[in-house]
């Protein structure tokens, strides 16, 4: 049931640092930047009109920290909704950013019509989903929503199992497939591992590049899921 699920993420989430905890430290600033210049590029070599004309999902939107992202890189305060399950993210997400649209519900019931959005941004939502069954009907929602002519998931998740952290599931590649098998995968891996990057300290500019460039060490996936042509 949704209620249970938004009470087990809520319980799992109590005991992991907020963002802005997160981001007071460098080597998690680089990756987050990283992360954002990632996206930044492929809104910029993807799309074939202006950000604005698109309608956006940030399903998972937690806090609302990428919807704003996508608010301020010029994408249309109309077209753009985030949704999560926790009524608490969704309050906190309200306060920060009154003029943008944030919604309260279920990914494995989307109060929304099928084909409603152009893009739909999947960012660290899949790995916070342990069970295989939600996570299908979660992903069978996703696709519903999103158009069926040219419609996108922009997804950023992990690849890698986190030994610590036992309420994350990776998101690898056969898991992607099978959750979205009418939808092709342009993936790459992103991202130095996190503890990594968060332990470099004073050394963070100069190691994190050549550390990043090793593919081995880059924890998630980050791209584009698109129907098939
Ligand atoms: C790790 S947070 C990521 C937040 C945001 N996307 C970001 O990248 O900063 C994952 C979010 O997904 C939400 N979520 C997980 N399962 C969900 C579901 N079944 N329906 C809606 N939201 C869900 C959680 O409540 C949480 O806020």
């Amino acid at each position: 049931m949704a209620a249970d699920e938004a009470l087990r993420l809520h319980i799992a989430d109590a005991s992991r640092r907020s963002l802005d905890e997160r981001l007071a430290n460098r080597g998690f600033r680089r990756l987050w930047q990283e992360r954002n210049d990632a996206l930044a590029q492929l809104l910029s070599t993807r799309l074939e009109k202006p950000l604005s004309e698109y309608r956006i999902l940030d399903f998972g939107c937690g806090t609302g920290s990428v919807t704003h992202w996508l608010d301020l890189q010029g994408a249309s305060p109309d077209r753009l909704t985030g949704v999560d399950i926790q009524r608490d993210r969704i309050a906190k997400a309200r306060e920060s950013y009154p003029h943008l649209a944030f919604v309260e519900a279920s990914g494995e019931r989307l109060p929304f019509a099928a084909g409603q959005f152009d893009i739909a941004l999947a960012f660290t939502v899949f790995s916070s989903i342990l069970d295989p069954f939600v996570a299908k009907r979660v992903a069978t929602e996703m696709t519903r929503v999103l158009a069926t002519d040219g419609g996108m998931i922009i997804w950023y998740d992990m690849r890698y199992p986190n030994p610590s952290n036992p309420n994350l599931r990776a998101m690898t590649r056969s898991r992607i497939r099978h959750l979205f098998p009418t939808l092709d995968a342009e993936l790459a891996p992103l991202t130095l591992l996190p503890p990594v990057a968060e332990r470099l300290g004073p050394l963070t500019d100069a190691l994190y590049p050549p550390l990043a460039a090793i593919p081995v060490l880059r924890s998630h996936y980050f791209g584009l899921l698109r129907a098939r042509r």
